[in-house]
């Protein structure tokens, strides 16, 4: 069993918290103002605290915050936090751009990834994962 932190308070990371405790896993979830989570909390087990606090605590961290605001996350997390641990990615690229024409633009150019983007930013994590569980965006 691991210590989990989730980054991320939405829906993505309600999902996973509860998927990782299920299988037996410690979970903290991750957010800038964690007391607006203690009604989860309470009925879950699952302990809120900072981003920092909980890449802190964690032995994998798990990114799941609107793809946007991943690098800034991330800093918030503290990259002496995020080293040597495993990160699993599942943000999007998705622009905060309206779509045009019914598509959801990305951030993002055909050649690069936000993936990309984070591990040169810390080329201290482990390992990073990104499921690809998100086919559809990639089409
Ligand atoms: N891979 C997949 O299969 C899959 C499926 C669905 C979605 N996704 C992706 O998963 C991610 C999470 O989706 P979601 O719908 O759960 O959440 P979301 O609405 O896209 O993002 C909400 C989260 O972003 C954080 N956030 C917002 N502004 C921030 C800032 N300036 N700095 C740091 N954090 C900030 C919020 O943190 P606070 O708690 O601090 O407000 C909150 O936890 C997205 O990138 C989405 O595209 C992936």
């Amino acid at each position: 069993m691991h210590r989990v932190g989730v980054l991320g308070s939405a829906v993505v990371w309600q999902t996973l918290a509860r998927g990782f405790q299920t299988h037996g896993h410690d979970v903290c979830i991750g957010s800038r103002t964690p007391a607006k989570l203690a009604d989860f909390s309470s009925t879950t087990g699952i302990h809120a605290a900072t981003f920092t606090e909980a890449a802190s605590w964690a032995e994998i961290v798990v990114l799941a915050v609107h793809g946007s605001t991943a690098e800034e996350a991330l800093r918030l997390a503290g990259a002496d936090h995020l080293a040597g641990k495993i990160v699993i990615d599942t943000t999007n690229p998705i622009s905060d751009a309206p779509p045009v024409d019914g598509v959801l633009q990305f951030f993002t150019g055909p050649n690069s990834s936000l993936l990309e983007r984070l591990q040169a930013a810390y080329p201290h994590v482990r390992t990073a994962i990104r499921p690809r569980t998100r086919i559809l965006y990639s089409l």
